[in-house]
């Protein structure tokens, strides 16, 4: 892992306002949605699900994708937040061969387990058909929607962890660069500037803590599991990175019930002035200068997360849109999807929802820059370009749910780190299905 050069930045940006996502009802709003054939000028509705857009980007994008395709309505199914929810009600509803649902957004981690499952329908021939070319996006996030030799969704942004800042409480010379630095600078700021926190991450037991146990672990040099796939948790540079989380999750710097916090927790608390420092995504920076949102607006800085022993780690995270294979809408489905993750609305998704494009020539585009300054940074292109992926299995949510079990029991202090390693060490080697 390199270590990160510092991308610290006092940016000021003002975001155009647009109308915040409205969850629609369950029920049909119109009479059309199960037509498509025949009449050519007749309106098909597809549904759209995904976690709360907390940001302005989805509602921006679908309004101007029903602009241009004025056949075509989406209508908006607002999934559970937290990604492993979301995970499990996708799983029940295509298990029973559902088509009510015929886009969905998938987290980065789950397109092999859904594509062998055969809940998506490939993407190949459409892309073909439209000249789509897998090239003109991040490799990386290209690989992980491939699944035996096939295309099953399309990257629409790429996650890394992030520290942001308050410009006003934290001076750009100061931004802290290691996990200690950051324990000081959150105790000297809790309390300024109307802060009632240091420090805010996610630190809930759901699957945001694997991505910030895995940055721990990571700024120390441990991994969970190595690039061959063998489980190698139980070293001391991991136990060195768990103990580092133990102590940041049970320091004052962090609201007493952090445990209770997962991203709208903590992004909230943050855009509501409350803390100084959060670790989050990208999305972050938009969000806190909403000026319908965001009481900090033009008042935060980005930088990479602190580092261990070893450097600043970044966990690589990301959503891609995909079909349900049961969908009677497919070719509307692929319009809305190729829309979202192509060019236009990866470039409304940036800017309104700072959402950090994985097609690579939207990072010289004038205006993405403009609303998200810090994408210029080569610190952040090195964030991404190094960011460390979660363990690669078909069966990842049992890993998952593994780890999450281990390090919260590590937090709640009922075990010690060394003894979270040895239990992840044994439990993961169990069930890893390679
Ligand atoms: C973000 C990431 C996703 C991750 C999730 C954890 O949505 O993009 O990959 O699993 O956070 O909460």
């Amino acid at each position: 892992m390199k270590k990160l050069k510092k991308i610290s930045k006092v940016i000021s940006t003002s975001l155009a306002l647009s109308l915040v996502l409205a969850a629609c009802s369950d029920k049909e709003e119109g009479s059309s949605s199960k037509n498509t054939g025949g009449d050519k000028d007749e309106k098909v509705t597809i549904v759209y699900a995904r976690g709360k857009d907390d940001t302005q980007g989805t509602t921006a994008m679908v309004e101007a994708f029903e602009k241009k395709y004025p056949n075509i309505d989406v209508k908006f199914k607002e999934m559970p937040a937290d990604t492993g929810k979301q995970h499990d009600a996708y799983v029940t509803a295509f298990n029973a061969n559902s088509d009510e649902i015929d886009v969905i957004d998938l987290d980065v981690i789950w397109p092999a387990e859904f594509a062998q499952a055969g809940f998506l329908m490939p993407l190949d021939r459409f892309m073909e058909k439209d000249g789509v070319n897998p090239e003109d996006y991040n490799q990386g996030a290209i690989s992980a929607s491939k699944f035996k030799g096939k295309q099953w969704a399309l990257p629409k942004f790429i996650d890394a962890g992030m520290l942001f800042y308050r410009t006003d409480l934290v001076d750009e010379g100061s931004v802290p660069k290691t996990w200690d630095e950051l324990l000081a600078k959150a105790k000297e700021t809790k309390g300024q500037g109307g802060t009632q926190f240091g420090y805010l991450m996610q630190a809930k037991q759901y699957e945001g803590l694997v991505c910030n146990a895995v940055e721990f672990i990571a700024s120390y040099g441990g991994q969970i599991i190595d690039e061959n796939g063998e489980v190698k948790v139980d070293s001391p540079e991991a136990i060195k990175g768990i103990s580092k989380l133990v102590e940041v999750v049970n320091s004052d710097v962090v609201p007493q019930n952090i445990t209770t916090f997962a991203e709208p927790e903590s992004h909230t608390a943050f855009i509501n002035g409350q803390a100084g420092l959060i670790r989050n995504w990208p999305y972050q920076f938009a969000l806190a200068n909403d000026e319908k949102q965001s009481k900090i607006v033009g008042k935060v800085g980005v930088a990479p997360l602190p580092a261990g022993d070893k450097g600043s780690a970044a966990a690589l995270g990301g959503w891609m849109a995909g079909i349900n294979k049961n969908t009677k809408h497919p070719e509307e489905a692929w319009k809305f999807l190729s829309f979202m993750a192509g060019k236009e609305g990866q470039k409304i998704d940036a800017i309104k929802g700072g959402h950090a494009p994985t097609i690579l020539s939207l990072y010289e585009d004038q205006e993405i820059l403009d609303a998200n300054p810090y994408y210029k940074d080569e610190g952040f292109v090195k964030a991404l370009e190094a960011a460390v992926s979660r363990p690669v299995a078909p069966n990842y949510p049992e890993i998952s749910d593994i780890i999450q079990v281990q390090i919260s029991q590590a937090v709640a202090k009922k075990i010690t780190p060394e003894q979270a390693a040895k239990n992840m060490q044994k439990e993961i080697s169990e069930k890893l299905v390679k």
